[in-house]
């Protein structure tokens, strides 16, 4: 998808997470809403979700796609250095990336934007794998930041 299309298309999601989630103040339920638009609007999104810090673990949260690994490996893969970092991390190519955590063989490339909590403390990440190689840019960082946002 080339980038101005891509931007145009979440711009339309934003709006729409943000009309789904006005009023609603459920935690499950506003992640469980923005995985399922997300995975089903995006295309290229093979495996959408959250990771969740529990008592000092990574847990698996709301998601859609194949089955995934219910806690990650402290201090390894993208999702924890996503954690350590808190920052946005892109993954054109995760084979390159050191300690990857291959949940599903077909995942190729990753996104991990950290969630924040009002006092900037960091309490998880949305995750999203896709099959194709180099799937994420910085439209997809932009626009993902912002929709954890509304959490
Ligand atoms: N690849 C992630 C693990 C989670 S799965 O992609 C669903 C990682 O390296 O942290």
């Amino acid at each position: 998808m080339d980038k101005e299309k891509k931007h145009k298309r979440y711009e339309r999601l934003y709006k729409q997470i943000a009309d789904l989630l006005e009023g609603k103040d459920y935690p499950v339920a506003r992640m469980t809403t923005i995985v399922a638009v997300l995975h089903h609007k995006m295309d290229y999104f093979f495996w959408t979700g959250f990771y969740l810090l529990e008592k000092g673990a990574l847990i698996v949260g709301a998601y859609q796609g194949p089955v995934a690994c219910i806690q990650l490996e402290k201090d390894k893969g993208v999702c924890w250095a996503g954690i350590n970092r808190e920052e946005t991390i892109v993954v054109p190519d995760v084979h390159k990336f050191p300690g990857h955590i291959a949940c599903d063989s077909r995942s190729n490339s990753e996104i991990v934007v950290p969630l924040k909590q009002a006092d900037g403390t960091t309490y998880g990440v949305l995750d999203v794998d896709s099959s194709q190689l180099a799937s994420f840019d910085e439209v997809d960082a932009e626009w993902l930041e912002k929709i954890v946002n509304l959490l």
